[in-house]
């Protein structure tokens, strides 16, 4: 899936295999701000993401939900952990922030 981060103020935009989740993905494409910390645990929220445009990535689970309320930069409605984002067909365009520090 066709996949853009927004970082920054500029725009990264990569071709990501489905089954990649969107934090190993930025970690391999060299995106800003994202860190990764925990390897895709969901314990360190440096992974955190505002999804941009219209595509469901599903409701955040309660472990993340938890990380989310304690993440650095303020959480909104469109806050995911992008390592619990996996590439699939359907998000194919998504275009996500990294919020900046
Ligand atoms: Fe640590 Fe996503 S990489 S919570």
């Amino acid at each position: 899936a066709e996949v853009t981060w927004i970082a920054d103020g500029e725009r990264i935009t990569a071709d990501v295999a489905d089954g990649i989740n969107l934090m190993e993905a930025a970690v391999a494409n060299g995106v800003p701000g994202i860190v990764g910390e925990c390897g895709g645990g969901m314990m360190c929220a440096t992974c955190h993401v505002y999804v941009e445009s219209e595509h469901a990535t599903g409701e955040p689970g309660p472990v993340e939900e938890d990380l989310l309320e304690f993440a650095e930069v303020p959480r909104r409605a469109t806050s995911r952990l992008s390592c619990q984002i996996v590439a699939r067909p359907e998000i194919d365009g998504i275009v996500v922030e990294v919020p900046s520090a």
